[in-house]
């Protein structure tokens, strides 16, 4: 097998010798494993690598707190196809100057593009190898989120972090942004002395005086997992080749919480093939992270939000570890492809928790998962085009279609083919899959005829998949996941809605995270204010440190007027920054006129906080507007 990197010489080497129309084929079937098309057409790049693409990357950066500003340069090492022109996308950058390998200035240009950025175009000479562009980030870099010493647990030292999926790289670095590419990297990377930086690459386990830190990837990844965090940090193995980074604060609950992580790498090893990327860490960040978890290469970056002190709510790691083979290894090729990122990820990772937790856990967990498609799918209309597997999001921040779809209607699709073709075939299928395109980017229509060549000629009959794929809603015949536990709940909660017992006699001794959850969903619309205080004087769940169930009985706490929950929705909504938590709360928030007023003082106090992924959402439900 060929690597990349010397099909990149040998393209290289070609292009000496023949014509353009020869090279271009000669370089495209040197570099792609199994003859796939190697860049496929993103609407949400500027870049047109099959022109000239990038290879390999160097960073070399300061990060400055006082003045909230990444500076330095960035040196991109090309693959010349065809063209003297390298085109890279940009975000609110202050672009500074341009050098190639040998020194010379080369001329450059900001085209403006649309919100989501703008387009660096970069003349190259005939023998330019590389370019070298010295660069500072703006004001606004979307990507960033820099914390005061305040918004962090030790209250001493500042914070931040970047946030590049989907397309927020281009706000740190001049960078061809698209999934459909993928590079290598290193970086050096200087930061205020008694900080630490981590990447998504090998990372130190310790600070250093200088605060001067080396970083390497050399496994070519697509742009959106280049990484940054910086903070007061502290390193905690929990196995071979696992580990966590927190504050000192937070690390031995971290260290409790993630304890089953190589267990978890275990298993998911036994299902799918061998883990290919060394180290698996994973960083706590602070609570105003947008995300529940992000899979960056070799750190994957998590909210401490899901340190609930009972290992409840790590699913999310199983899911970000799952991203080291669906996403990381093999990528979609653009934003409407999302599904194959995300929903091969929750099949799998309820693979990992049923290996280690059983049947009967992952399929609570399966049935909450369907309970949020459906919110979603009433919530986008059921005939709306995003709830399509395969998206639409030509013109569109890509974001605006990243719901519930791709990763609840992508899992069932993919339990649906299991359940046809049963287990180990299915199972031999999706490792052979990742195996036979690691590394490599992947389409939907891609993946059908992969699909089609290696599955569906195993059946009879060859199943509908196209309407899983492209059209609306649920198809008929799709798998329903069933909990008998839940079943209880139901009983329960109903007996007590109906007067027929009290709050105090619910057994719920033996409940975990999920039961709860379910049973709070579940409340109906009838349940009045003198109930919920009942079920909060038996239970304390105003007061819950768990964030999911908190979030949970937030929600119907605004539904049902139950203002003794205010202050510490209040709390809630002030310390974390979590959109998938804030936006419904927000929501509910903003559908009567008291409330809305309420939210409304609560986002102005909360806004600074919250990163901008975050903020763009939660400004369009509150209609919020800078000049207030
Ligand atoms: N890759 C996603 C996060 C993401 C998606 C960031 C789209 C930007 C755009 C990550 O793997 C994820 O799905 N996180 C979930 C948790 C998961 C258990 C469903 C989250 O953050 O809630
Ligand atoms: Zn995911």
């Amino acid at each position: 097998m060929i690597s990349r990197k010397i099909g990149a010489i040998i393209g290289a080497a070609v292009l000496l010798s023949c014509s353009t129309e020869e090279k271009k084929t000669e370089t495209m079937s040197e570099t792609s494993l199994e003859g796939h098309a190697h860049f496929a057409h993103d609407t949400h790049s500027f870049g047109q690598p099959e022109k000239v693409a990038v290879s390999s990357l160097h960073l070399d950066l300061d990060v400055n707190f006082d003045e909230k500003i990444i500076s330095g340069t960035v040196t991109h090492q090309l693959d010349r196809a065809s063209g003297n022109e390298l085109i890279l996308d940009v975000d609110d950058l202050d672009i500074q100057s341009v050098k190639d390998d040998q020194g010379r200035t080369l001329d450059f240009e900001v085209k403006k593009g649309d919100e989501y950025g703008d387009a660096l175009h970069i003349k190259l000479l005939d023998d330019t190898k590389s370019v070298e562009v010295a660069y500072a980030t703006g004001k606004g870099a979307t990507a960033l989120l820099w914390m005061n010493p305040e918004q962090t647990l030790g209250k001493t030292a500042p914070f931040m972090f970047t946030q590049g999926q989907a397309i927020l790289t281009r706000s740190w670095i001049p960078i061809q942004d698209s999934p459909s590419i993928r590079i290598t990297y290193t970086a050096q990377v200087k930061v205020p002395s008694g900080l630490m930086a981590l990447m998504s690459a090998e990372n130190p386990t310790e600070k250093n005086d200088e605060g001067v830190y080396s970083f390497k990837m050399d496994q070519p990844i697509p742009p959106y997992l280049m990484a940054l965090a910086v903070g007061d940090l502290t390193f905690a193995s929990l196995g071979e080749r696992s580990g966590v980074y927190a504050e000192p604060a937070m690390i031995d609950k971290a260290s409790y919480e993630f304890a089953d992580v190589e267990e978890m790498t275990t298993a998911a090893e036994e299902l799918y093939g061998p883990y290919r990327w060394g180290q698996y860490d994973i960083i706590v960040l602070p609570p105003s992270f947008p995300f529940g978890g992000m899979e960056n290469p070799r750190l994957t970056f998590a909210t401490p939000t899901i340190i609930a002190g009972d290992r409840s709510l790590t699913s999310l790691i199983a899911h970000e570890l799952a991203h080291s083979w669906s996403g990381n290894l093999v990528t979609n090729a653009t934003w409407d492809d999302f599904w194959l990122n995300e929903g091969f990820t929750v099949y799998f990772e309820k693979r990992i928790m049923e290996a280690l937790y059983g049947r009967e856990y992952a399929e609570m967990l399966n049935v909450l998962g369907s309970q949020d498609l459906e919110n979603t799918m009433e919530e986008l209309g059921r005939d709306s085009k995003d709830t399509h597997l395969k998206l639409e999001l030509d013109g569109r921040n890509p974001d605006d279609g990243m719901t519930d779809v791709a990763y609840e209607k992508g899992y069932l699709f993919l339990r649906w083919l299991e359940e046809m073709v049963g287990r180990p075939t299915f199972d031999e299928f999706l490792k052979t899959y990742f195996n036979s395109h690691a590394f490599e980017t992947m389409t939907t229509e891609e993946f059908i005829v992969y699909l089609d060549e290696n599955l569906l000629n195993k059946m009879d009959e060859r199943p509908d998949v196209e309407a899983w794929i492209y059209k609306p809603g649920l198809p008929e015949g799709h798998p329903v996941p069933v909990s008998d536990r839940f079943e209880k709940v139901d009983q329960a909660r109903m007996a007590w809605e109906s007067g027929d017992m009290n709050a105090d006699k619910i057994e719920s001794e033996e409940w975990t995270t999920h039961e709860w959850l379910h049973f709070v969903r579940g409340l109906s619309a009838d349940v009045d204010v003198n109930q919920m205080k009942e079920l909060d004087t038996a239970f304390e769940l105003t007061q819950t440190g768990n964030s999911e169930i908190a979030a949970a009985w937030f929600q119907q706490s605004i539904d049902k007027g139950y203002k003794d929950a205010y202050p510490q929705l209040e709390a809630f909504l002030l310390e974390v920054g979590r959109r998938k938590f804030l936006k419904p709360l927000y929501e509910a928030l903003a559908t009567n006129p008291d409330d809305l007023a309420w939210a409304q003082g609560v986002y102005a106090k909360a806004r600074s906080g919250y990163h901008a992924v975050s903020v763009e959402t939660i400004d369009q439900i509150l209609n919020y507007s800078e000049e207030g």
